[in-house]
């Protein structure tokens, strides 16, 4: 790291000092990592909102002029001339593979496209109501169980063949828990067609019907997973990053990622935008959302709407609105309830001043929940679909935090505020309250 100048923290009359390293672009970073031993203290940031947890080279997200960059090259052009896959290797190996290389990545990936025969029977063991999250979790974690050669994370090569399988095997893992859901039989992996196509095929083709593959719709997949595939030190990245940080299997580490990414202040809101759209209902309702969004005594807040930190709009969202409107166009819905609510809460949240003070904009999820549902997807499989393409910039950090030589089992530290040394059987002047 490149230390730029030092910064001085006094402690009662005590003065430490503080190396600062300089980022290449983006905000310089205080290191504290020598400030417990030395002064007994700790540093508060709960929800990480000042803290950099790690040195990486992947992703790099300038907030506040809406950039969004892996390995340096702008999401709008990654959006346009790349495909997934390349991106994939692109997060992965660090930089744009050529022609030749690019062509034997395309063939490493089907190569572990399928998915052991036993897993099937592992999916019978769910109800057929879960959610299908539920199943990426649970058989993600699972594929530990299935793929023993590439468990070692001290072997490259090892660690290289999980990243590959991860990749492939996702999106077949989550085409197969949407067609249980909907008792439908599975459907293999067909590897002459691209990442997105085949994807889409797993979903929507039955065995009495071949499915038709639309070039705007799987484009228009590519681009949705594109855009989700990375986003630097996120909540579901983090987990992988911690998880994996005590050794365990890159599996196990991507099923962490899959369950932080559920919830619906992560992951889990393209799923809850869209449902709030249908719960709004129609465009006459929009003003009391609105409402009750700014109030402060009611927790309901506009889901897809601002971003912890995108501060003046999320470049992602950008690009989706374009998509959006093309895949609209194909299907020919331009009269849509659930788009009507969409469109008047955008028109309405944009010019209003408690959206502009706060920085609220709309974010991906706003967005990508209308195209999935225009593709056919229930609001269920969103997540699911987010964390197919986020599988991939999980793994590139996994990577990353393995082969970083400062690596260290990641262990926050707390300020403890319950109860001093206390005599077993002696009433306390606190309760339990549980
Ligand atoms: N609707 C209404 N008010 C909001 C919203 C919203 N969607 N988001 C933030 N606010 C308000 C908060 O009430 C708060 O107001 P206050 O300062 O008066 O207390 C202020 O804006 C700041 O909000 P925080 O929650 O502190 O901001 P933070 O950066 O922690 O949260 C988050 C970001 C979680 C994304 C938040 O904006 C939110 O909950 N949005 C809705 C969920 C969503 O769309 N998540 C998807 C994120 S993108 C992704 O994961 C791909």
């Amino acid at each position: 790291m490149k230390k730029n100048h030092s910064a001085t923290l006094t402690i009662n009359n005590k003065s430490y000092l503080l190396p600062i390293y300089k980022a290449s672009e983006g905000s310089d970073v205080i290191d504290i990592t020598k400030l417990y031993a030395e002064s007994n203290h700790f540093t508060y940031d709960p929800g990480f909102t000042s803290t950099a947890s790690c040195q990486s080279n992947i992703t790099f997200i300038d907030g506040e002029k809406g950039i969004l960059r892996y390995r340096g090259y702008d999401i709008e052009e990654l959006a346009k001339k790349s495909d997934f896959i390349e991106v994939t290797n692109l997060l992965i190996y660090g930089d744009l593979p050529n022609k030749r290389q690019l062509n034997k990545y395309y063939k490493l990936i089907s190569k572990h496209t399928m998915v052991h025969e036993q897993l099937l029977k592992f999916f019978n063991g769910f109800r057929r109501d879960a959610h299908p999250m539920a199943m990426m979790v649970g058989v993600m974690g699972a594929l530990s169980a299935f793929y023993q050669d590439s468990l070692d994370i001290n072997d490259p090569h090892q660690r290289m063949t999980a990243s590959r399988r991860i990749i492939a095997k996702a999106s077949t893992i989550g085409a197969m828990a949407y067609k249980y859901s909907i008792g439908q039989p599975f459907v293999q992996p067909d590897n002459n067609l691209s990442y997105s196509e085949n994807f889409l095929n797993m979903c929507f083709s039955v065995p009495a019907e071949k499915y038709k593959i639309s070039k705007v719709m799987s484009d228009a997949m590519d681009t949705i997973l594109i855009l989700h595939a990375d986003h630097e030190q996120n909540a579901s990245t983090s987990t992988v990053r911690l998880a994996g940080s005590s050794g365990a299997n890159p599996f196990a580490c991507v099923a962490a990622g899959v369950a932080s990414l559920w919830g619906p202040a992560h992951g889990g809101a393209n799923q809850a935008a869209l449902e709030m759209l249908e719960t709004i209902g129609n465009k006459k309702n929009v003003p009391n959302f609105i409402k009750r969004a700014k109030d402060k005594n009611d927790p309901f807040r506009l889901m897809g709407f601002g971003h912890r930190v995108y501060k003046n709009y999320d470049p992602r969202a950008k690009i989706l609105k374009q998509t959006c409107k093309k895949v609209l166009k194909h299907i020919g819905i331009n009269k849509d309830p659930v788009l009507d609510v969409a469109m008047e809460l955008e028109k309405i949240a944009l010019k209003d001043k408690y959206f502009i003070d706060k920085k609220l904009y709309p974010n991906v999820d706003f967005y990508s929940g209308i195209i999935l549902r225009a593709m056919g997807f229930p609001p269920e499989m969103f997540t699911v679909i987010f964390s197919i393409a986020r599988s991939s910039g999980w793994t590139a950090h996994w990577h990353e935090m393995i082969e970083d030589p400062v690596q260290k089992i990641g262990r926050p530290r707390q300020l403890y505020s319950g109860n001093k040394k206390s005599v077993y059987g002696k009433k306390r002047s606190t309760k339990n309250t549980r």
